[in-house]
């Protein structure tokens, strides 16, 4: 196949949702309609469980699967479809935003019950900041839930995005029937309630076809003619280049558990979602069909096994071809380095590839060397942009509880950082060292790793900060500018790449310092321009 076919034919996208809204069973319908698996119940959940005995505990097991789930690839109609892995859990928020720089597009699983839930808002208020393509996905429509229109309501307002729906269910819960397709114009009844296997369903050319009326009966039939004449009413007309731009979001309704509507949305999904896209670097934009390969690290997975600590680096392939064995330029380190045995995804199973091209993900063994954001070229020196650190929500002094084993600390630190496990800030004043992280779940991971991984031991010690903010000055021989650096030496810190970061210690002296300091700008991500 030509190289400008292979980039044509591959949607790589993520699903977002609030945990337990169907994410997994809607991936694992996905995998089933590309024939990549053959029984639901093959995609484990990667979600922490609920009233689990222990968090960690929870989380090492989750770690397991989410390597395997990291990505999951298959063919479909010709075209390859790549699934990369979102976590729903809250604390993990941070790992879902940077694998949203290494997607194309999204779906957002919303539950017809709950309608819009937290979480949801968001990762969409993320995608809709950078205008990522998104589809809806209403789901659980088996179940009584909200009506349609007050859904397509409520995902307006409060998700801030302007949708049409492209498939629209035929009653609800118990009397839930079928999906009319707007997208075709077609009617999908359905007839086996078959939860493990493709849905059989009866299809149907238009509302006046023969037999239509009887199968669904006549109330529901007039409501269905009542609800179609609003929504082309109401709706704009799907268009796909304001859907590309982020400007229009398509919605569809089904039951992923009992397989209904999951093939509408799907047979669009691969029709209108974007191909591989450019994006931009420190010095120019790359398009995916240059002919030099370029790529970045968007996820850093730690091996499972503490004897053998390689990690596994998993790069978003932006152009050109990736090869096996050709040695390539890790920009920030500045040399050049070849892969043996770089891993392709193909459903749960990863195998050693020759070649792969822009939109897919290859898996690269580590020893060290990436960390999170970087990036690796056949030789040009750029840098992608938009992997950015955010302000952690948590934040302790990590203290070593093992002086024998200070060697082995620093280095699990370092390595557990570029992991983008949580960020590391050094006080200027005294250089002790602060761990920030988005959940309090991370502390807990971090020093049971630490011990597991690294034979170091370590103690938290309680600190008050607010928020951290990276600082940035026009001119830096600026009077006021240097006051600020004496007046708030005990508040300022470097990052782990040396960039200065003032740790406010409440939402008022943040304030206060803000107003006190205009010509000072305060970033809550650690890439700005
Ligand atoms: P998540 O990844 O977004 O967290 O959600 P997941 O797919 O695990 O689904 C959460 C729960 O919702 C699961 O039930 C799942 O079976 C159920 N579910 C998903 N889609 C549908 C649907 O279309 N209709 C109905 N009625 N339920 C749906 P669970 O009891 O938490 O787990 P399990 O024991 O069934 O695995």
């Amino acid at each position: 196949m030509e190289f400008l076919e292979e980039i044509q034919r591959r949607r790589t996208f993520g699903i977002i949702s609030h945990p337990d809204a169907g994410k997994t069973t809607l991936t694992e319908k996905l995998l089933l309609y590309g024939g990549a698996i053959q029984e639901a119940g093959a995609v484990k959940s990667n979600k922490i469980k609920k009233g689990a005995t222990s968090d960690f505990m929870e989380i090492e097991r989750q770690r397991g699967i989410s390597v395997a789930t990291s990505v999951l690839a298959f063919n479909y109609q010709n075209k390859k479809i790549n699934i990369l892995d979102t976590p729903g859990h809250k604390d993990f928020a941070e790992d879902t935003f940077r694998t949203l720089t290494a997607v194309d597009s999204v779906i957002v699983v919303i539950d017809v019950a709950k309608g819009v839930e937290e979480q949801t808002e968001k990762l969409v208020e993320v995608c809709r900041m950078r205008k990522i393509p998104m589809i809806v996905f209403i789901n659980k429509l088996d179940r009584e839930g909200k009506d349609a229109f007050d859904l397509l309501d409520e995902v307006e307002t409060k998700l801030g995005l302007r949708v049409t729906p492209l498939s629209f269910p035929i009653g609800m819960g118990y009397n839930f029937k079928g999906i009319y397709n707007l997208w075709k114009k077609n009617i999908q009844i359905f007839e086996s309630t078959d939860k493990q296997k493709i849905a059989k369903t009866i299809a149907y050319d238009s509302l006046e076809s023969k037999g239509l009326k009887d199968s669904i009966g006549d109330e529901v039939m007039s409501e269905l003619t009542e609800s179609l004449e609003l929504v082309g009413g109401v709706y704009p007309t799907f268009d796909q280049k304001e859907y590309l731009e982020g400007n229009l979001q398509p919605v569809f309704f089904g039951s992923a558990l009992n397989n209904f509507g999951v093939q509408e949305l799907l047979d669009c999904f691969i029709q209108i979602a974007p191909a591989p896209l450019p994006k931009s670097t420190d010095k120019r934009v790359i398009q995916p069909d240059e002919s030099a390969f370029s790529g970045f690290v968007f996820k850093i997975h730690a091996n499972m096994d503490p004897n053998h600590r390689d990690r596994l680096a998993f790069i978003k392939i932006v152009s050109g071809t990736f090869k096996r064995n050709t040695p390539y330029l890790h920009v920030r380190h500045k040399k050049k380095l070849k892969f043996s045995s770089p891993n392709a995804f193909f459903a749960e199973k990863k195998e050693v590839v020759e070649e792969s091209f822009p939109g897919d993900i290859v898996g690269l063994h580590d020893t060290g060397n990436f960390k999170i954001g970087d990036t690796l070229t056949s030789g040009e020196e750029i840098h992608y942009k938009g992997v950015p650190s955010f302000s952690p929500e948590h934040f302790r002094f990590i203290n070593n509880a093992d002086p024998m084993k200070a060697k082995q600390l620093n280095k699990g630190i370092d390595q557990l950082m570029d992991e983008g496990l949580a960020q590391l800030f050094t006080l200027n004043l005294n250089g002790r060292k602060v761990i920030g992280t988005v959940g309090a779940l991370q502390f807990e991971v971090i020093q049971y790793r630490l011990e597991h991984e690294y034979t170091a031991k370590c103690s938290f010690e309680k600190l008050n900060v607010h928020k951290a903010c990276w600082i940035s000055i026009e001119d830096e021989e600026n009077d006021n500018y240097r006051d600020f650096l004496k007046v708030k030496q005990k508040f300022l810190a470097k990052d782990k790449q040396g960039q200065l970061v003032f740790l406010a210690d409440s939402a008022f002296s943040l304030q206060m310092t803000q107003q006190k300091y205009p010509e000072i700008t305060f970033h809550f991500t650690s890439e700005f321009d």
